[in-house]
């Protein structure tokens, strides 16, 4: 099993790195390479992932890595640091939600949890037609799916590209906030820095926080991806009232 499991973790390149280097740069990776989360990687590196490459973005909570997959293609492998995790944080957006009402919740088993609740609402979302990255695997507080980009970058985040936007963009967003209202479920942290821009398209990321109509929070979180979006618009010369972002939403 120690063989097979180094072997295995030789396509981690990013692991791999930091053995050969005597593990020097521990602070960088320390927390996200605990034994637990190798263990999750090792399964996915057996049945999803053909190679892990690098990090494409390494924030407060997640490191988000690109990978082949075994059928060649790019893939997004978003890893929840299970020591970063904040379980109040989490918690009000699990309660409450009637998909996990028979779970058991602890300090912890949140992170996977949360990680299953995000896969979750991706393909919920993905399945209603909204341009979100295709789901394609998961294990642990690792969540396997489609990388939008191609071979020499990732697509950026809209904050990043405001200025070469076309006014359009906004109603495309409402468009997809559409149909996610559709498909009972509210986004919750719906800005210019969960969305992708890839082809003049928006693509919605970062689904973990989304909870269903039925949540006591649910207007609440509405009424702010609402506001949000109203406030992007202006950045943009777009002017909506909230009142009309609704209407189209159908809520109103
Ligand atoms: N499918 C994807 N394809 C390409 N890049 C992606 C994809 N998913 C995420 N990213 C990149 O990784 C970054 C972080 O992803 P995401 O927003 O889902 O995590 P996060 O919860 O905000 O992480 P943190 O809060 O720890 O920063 C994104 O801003 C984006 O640059
Ligand atoms: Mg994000």
């Amino acid at each position: 099993m120690k063989e097979d499991f180094d072997e295995i973790l030789e396509r981690f390149v990013p692991y791999k790195e930091r053995k050969e280097k005597g593990e020097e740069d521990k602070k960088t990776f320390g927390d996200v390479f605990d034994r637990r989360t190798l263990l999750a990687f090792y399964k996915l590196l057996k049945r999803s992932i053909d190679i892990v490459e690098f990090p494409i973005s390494s924030g407060k909570e997640a490191v988000v890595f690109r990978a082949l997959g075994k059928d060649g293609n790019y893939l997004a492998v978003k890893t929840y640091v299970i020591t970063r995790l904040n379980y109040k944080g989490l918690s009000k957006f699990i309660d409450g939600d009637d998909r996990f009402a028979n779970v058991h919740k602890t300090k912890d088993n949140i992170v996977f949890i949360w990680a299953r609740k995000e896969y979750r609402n991706l393909k919920t979302f993905h399945q209603n037609g909204v341009r979100v990255p295709k789901p394609v695997d998961m294990w642990k507080n690792i969540i396997v799916m489609e990388y939008v980009g191609n071979e020499s970058r990732p697509a950026p985040l809209m904050k990043d590209v405001m200025e070469n936007l076309k006014k359009d963009i906004i109603f495309e967003i409402i468009a997809e906030m559409k149909k996610m209202v559709n498909a009972g479920l509210i986004h919750g942290d719906l800005s210019e820095y969960n969305i992708l821009i890839w082809n003049e398209k928006p693509w919605i990321i970062d689904v973990g926080q989304a909870v269903p109509d039925t949540h006591p929070l649910a207007m609440q979180l509405l009424a702010r991806d609402v506001r949000n979006i109203v406030n992007l618009g202006k950045k943009m010369n777009v002017h909506l009232k909230n009142e009309e972002v609704l209407k189209e939403l159908g809520v109103i």
